[in-house]
Order: structure tokens, then C-alpha cells, then sequence
């Protein structure tokens, strides 16, 4: 089994359906541990009841971006994780931890990218007036919300839509291509992003 270290720092729904994806018989992995940045995240509280262990590394106990990866990269090696998944993980990452797990690090954003990059995705797709929007699993590189593309969904935009309203429908194809990803990242690296 793939063995993931999920990062995640609010609701948790993308922890949920990867662990619900494993139980289910339709992703072979393991999750070693959760890693959490605010301690009031539903995803520790996800983690809980499903029995997975949880570490709250609370960036503003750090002196910068660098020192808090540290402790992201040296936990995940205590906990021997092989693939991370940044499922709704809202902090910027610095090479500490792109360099410590070269093109394994994969990343849900909800928002068809290269569009619409950073922490307001959906708010931005509706003040642009899109028709379409949707949600990417990519491997994440150093330059924020980059890096080759696994999987994406299309999702419409309705005339009266909210940011909730649009982000709950985006979430739906987010849920379904997430541990996709995960399978499709860990096949493609044995023929396509390690060269070696
Ligand atoms: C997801 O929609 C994810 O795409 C987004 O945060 C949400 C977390 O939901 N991530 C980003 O915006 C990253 N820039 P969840 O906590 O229920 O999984």
C-alpha cells in the first residue's frame, strides 16, 4: 500500500474521502498520519474517529515558512509517509518541503488551473463571470498552485450561484478525483516523473 501523510488545515472533507476511498477497497494505501495547522481543524476530528493518528503543527508557533516545513518534513519521516497529500492545506510551501519529497507532494485546488490560483479560487471564478469552473489534483511544485496536472472536473457556474453554492458543487468533483489522483500519481511516477 501507498503509504500518504495528509496535510490539512480546516474542514477536511478531501481527509475523508481518501480514507473512505482505502476503506472501501478503492485506493491501496495507508494513511501514516494527519498533519494539522489550526486546532480547531474538523479534519483532527475526522482523523479521531477513523482512528488515524493527528499532529497539530501550529504555524504560528514558527519563526518563519522554512522552520515550520522542517517540522512538517521531519514528522512525515517519523511517520515513514512516501506520498503527501495537501488536502486543503492553506499555508504557502517553502523547497524545504517541495525538495524532501520531490514530485510527491499532491495537491487538490478547487478551481481549473492555471486559472485562479491562491486562497480565494472560487470567489475569483465568480467575479470573473466564467461559465465553467471546477477543481485540479496536480504534483505540487515550489510556485504556488503549479505543477503537472493529474486529473481535473468541469463544474458549470449558475446565475445565482454563491461562493458556498459554487465551492459545494466544486467539492463534489473534488471528492471523486482526489484519490484518483492518488492512484494516478503513484502509477505515473514509476514511468513518467522519475526518470531515474
Ligand atoms: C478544498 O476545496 C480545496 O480544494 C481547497 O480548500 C478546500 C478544503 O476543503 N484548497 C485550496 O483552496 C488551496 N489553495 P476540505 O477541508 O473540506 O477538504
Amino acid at each position: 500500500p501507498l503509504k500518504l501523510g495528509i496535510m490539512a488545515s480546516g474542514n477536511g472533507s478531501n481527509f475523508e474521502v481518501v480514507a473512505q476511498a482505502i476503506q472501501d477497497g478503492q485506493l491501496n494505501a495507508q494513511i501514516q498520519v494527519l498533519i494539522y495547522n489550526n486546532p480547531s481543524a474538523k479534519a483532527a476530528v475526522r482523523a479521531a474517529n477513523r482512528g488515524v493518528e493527528a499532529v497539530l503543527l501550529n504555524h504560528r508557533n514558527y519563526k518563519n515558512r522554512e522552520e515550520f516545513d522542517e517540522q512538517i518534513v521531519q514528522t512525515l519521516q517519523k511517520y515513514d509517509v512516501e506520498w503527501v497529500i495537501m488536502a486543503g492545506w492553506m499555508r504557502l510551501v517553502t523547497e524545504v518541503l517541495i525538495d524532501a519529497f520531490p514530485n510527491k507532494i499532491i495537491n487538490i485546488h478547487p478551481s481549473l488551473l492555471p486559472s485562479f490560483k491562491g486562497v480565494h479560487a472560487v470567489e475569483q471564478a465568480l467575479a470573473s463571470g466564467v461559465k465553467i469552473t471546477g477543481c485540479t489534483a496536480h504534483i505540487a511544485c515550489l510556485e504556488v498552485d503549479s505543477g503537472p496536472i493529474l486529473m481535473q472536473a468541469a463544474v458549470p457556474v449558475l446565475a445565482d450561484d454563491t461562493p458556498e453554492t459554487l465551492h459545494a458543487r466544486i467539492q463534489i468533483q473534488e471528492h471523486r478525483i482526489l484519490p484518483q489522483a492518488i492512484a494516478l500519481a503513484a502509477y505515473s511516477s514509476k514511468t513518467a516523473f522519475d526518470k531515474a
